[in-house]
């Protein structure tokens, strides 16, 4: 695992999506997990960007998402489907059959499942999974005492996590569906790349035991310490409770691989920097 800390979302987010940017042009077949959330809307902004002013080409790519709320249609103004189309899928040039979300609202949901993940084995595995956090230490919606070996299911919803994302269903958190469709812990750690984002002292508390706590069901993104390249991306906010801080950043100024990104901690870096 790397800890990388930048000083706000702003660079936090370009990062990420400088990250994407490369691994995209180097590989246009690239196959994206992508994940949803406030965190996330500031990424794929830039991608927009980057699409926009730079020419970056999702044509080739496909993509499949971590999770979607069970109940909601894909039209549904709340649904992960809707996120997706309105921050990223309907800006850029992706093809829209090349993009996979659960189905919330199959009927048979243990089948939709199945073949979620045979989907994304006939896809090749995942090259690039982007993560957020929940306040629960969930990835995807992995909640508490999740399975660390669970693959793609149904799941209900802690209550903290209902009210993390009341915002998006007009701050009432009995409007966000109890139960969702999630990828795995273990169809997670399974992507060649993972790069989990989070920003805001909120988060500091469960940043500091994901990263540095022990490996255990009661945070599922601790599981990533187990995963061979997985970068936790942060702003200084959500980095306020680590430890290792300063060793962290040694890291980051120093590895050969981060020297074209030091930019980006300077407050004012930009999207157009390179
Ligand atoms: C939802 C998603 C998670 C995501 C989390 C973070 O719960 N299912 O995959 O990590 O939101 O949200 P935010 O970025 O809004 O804090």
């Amino acid at each position: 695992m790397e800890v990388i800390i930048l000083p706000n979302l702003d660079q936090a987010a370009l990062l990420t999506a400088r990250i994407v940017d490369k691994e995209l042009r180097a590989r246009p077949e690239l196959v994206l997990g992508m994940a949803t959330g406030r965190t996330m809307e500031r990424v794929y902004a830039d991608l927009v960007e980057m699409h926009c002013q730079e020419g970056l080409n999702f044509s080739h790519c496909r993509t499949f998402n971590l999770d979607e709320y069970i109940g909601l249609p894909a039209d549904h103004p709340n649904s992960y489907r809707r996120y997706m189309q309105e921050k990223l899928f309907d800006h850029v040039n992706i093809d829209p059959a090349c993009t996979h979300l659960p189905n919330g609202v199959a009927t048979n949901l243990a089948w939709e499942c199945r073949s979620y993940e045979a989907l994304i084995q006939a896809a090749g595995g995942i090259d690039l999974q982007l993560l957020g956090i929940g306040a629960s230490g969930h990835i995807g919606f992995n909640e508490p005492i999740s399975a660390l070996a669970s693959r793609t299911r149904e799941k209900a919803l802690t209550p903290s996590t209902r009210e993390q994302n009341a915002g998006m269903f007009g701050g009432d958190a009995e409007q966000v569906p109890p139960r969702a469709i999630t990828m795995g812990v273990g169809t997670i750690l399974e992507a060649k790349r993972c790069i989990l984002v989070a920003t805001g002292s909120a988060k500091a508390d469960i940043v500091a035991k994901a990263v540095e706590g022990p490996i255990t069901s009661m945070v599922t993104a601790s599981a990533l310490q187990l995963h061979p390249n997985c970068q936790v991306i942060l702003d200084e906010d959500a980095a306020a409770e680590l430890q290792g801080k300063g060793y962290y950043r040694w890291i980051f100024h120093n590895e050969l691989e981060w020297q074209e990104f030091q930019h980006l901690q300077a407050p004012g870096a930009r999207w157009a920097e390179r």
